[in-house]
């Protein structure tokens, strides 16, 4: 057993999290929610009853957590935290057809199973669940300003976020990537979505000040560097755990740090290796495993986690100035210490 746990917060919120995914799904019963309640987790290849949802819950849970350590009333913060969930989930189906990863959650993704077109409209089908549901706020007790903040900040967020997508996969067939283009490209696909959540959790809470959501914003972005160059160390040195194939970012020649970090680094042996094998056309299993052991003379997976560390000193420290209960805080703290070295 691994000692880094989820926090614990993760665990408080789930039943509520999953329960209001599945009423979501309520009264829409062609195929293609079948495909969908799949890949959640709930129904196997068959459409037999499999498990709860198998997601993290990150983006949704943080939501609930923002709301929460602002007294706000997680039942309205529920729409977005539901939406959250099926955004980040359309996220995941499309991305694994972009990517050609076969694997998610240890399941065969979407794509792999019923093919690229049926993937591609089960996942927008999936978005514009995520828009309904948060499109259900104007049910609830919020100022009507402040719903269409929370669907204008999610909107203007997915955008971002495949914008980062496309720049992922532009990446791949250009090797000159900078650590300043790879961190604006990790802030569109991955950061802006977890900022997004903490910012609806303060926006469900009704609470509009600028410098509390200054705040807030700067750990979500914080957070979700974090997040993603874990991810990137994982996709290079990960275990089963992730669910996902290993070396994966490498064929696709994905300009992840740790390689950004081999290709750029001081000793000219190392980059000029890292240069060849990456501007073959195809990059079989052994030469993968070749440029893994390059990495590993480079020093490019301590390098990728001195910088999660230097991130999380500053997250620690917003943490410190948040007028928030200490309960609260040691949440946030929680899940920093956590994505910091997670393995799944
Ligand atoms: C994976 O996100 C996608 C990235 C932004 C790297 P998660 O690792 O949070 O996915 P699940 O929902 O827990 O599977
Ligand atoms: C995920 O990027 C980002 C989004 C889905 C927006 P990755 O391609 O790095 O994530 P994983 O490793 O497949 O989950
Ligand atoms: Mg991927
Ligand atoms: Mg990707």
């Amino acid at each position: 057993m691994h000692l880094n746990q989820p926090p614990s917060f993760l665990n408080r919120y789930y039943e509520d999290i999953s329960k209001n995914m599945e009423n979501a799904f309520r009264g829409h019963d062609l195929q293609i929610y079948d495909y969908l309640k799949y890949f959640l987790g709930w129904t196997d290849i068959n459409g037999n009853r499999a498990n709860n949802y198998t997601g993290k819950i990150l983006r949704s849970s943080l939501c609930l957590l923002t709301s929460d350590s602002l007294n706000g009333n997680l039942k309205i913060s529920l729409k977005a935290a539901v939406a959250l969930e099926f955004v980040h989930n359309f996220s995941l189906i499309h991305d694994d057809i972009e990517d050609q990863d076969k694997f998610r959650r240890h399941r065969l993704s979407l794509w792999a199973i019923w093919g690229i077109p049926s993937a591609i409209v089960s996942g927008n089908a999936l978005l514009t669940l995520g828009n309904l549901e948060i499109g259900n706020l104007t049910n609830e007790k919020l100022p009507l300003k402040m719903i269409n903040k929370t669907q204008k900040l999610l909107t203007f967020s997915y955008l971002k976020m495949m914008e980062g997508q496309f720049l992922d996969i532009q990446y791949e067939s250009k090797i000159n990537i900078s650590i300043p283009e790879y961190l604006r490209m990790i802030h569109l696909k991955t950061s802006t979505l977890l900022e997004c959540s903490i910012i609806l959790g303060v926006l469900t809470s009704n609470f509009n000040d600028d410098s509390l959501k200054s705040k807030f914003s700067s750990l979500g972005k914080i957070l979700g560097n974090i997040f993603q160059i874990r991810d990137d160390v994982l996709g290079i040195w990960g275990t089963d755990d992730t669910g996902k194939p290993i070396g994966s970012d490498i064929k696709k020649k994905k300009k992840s740090l740790p390689i950004i970090h081999g290709l750029t680094h001081q000793n000219s042996s190392i980059s000029k290796k890292i240069h060849d094998f990456l501007s073959q056309e195809f990059i079989s299993d052994s030469e993968v495993n070749h440029v893994i052991d390059i990495l590993n003379e480079a020093g490019s997976k301590t390098y990728c986690q001195e910088l999660i560390k230097e991130y999380w000193s500053e997250g620690e420290k917003i943490i410190d100035d948040l007028n928030i209960s200490n309960s609260f805080k040691i949440d946030f703290q929680e899940l920093g210490t956590y994505l910091s070295g997670r393995h799944s």
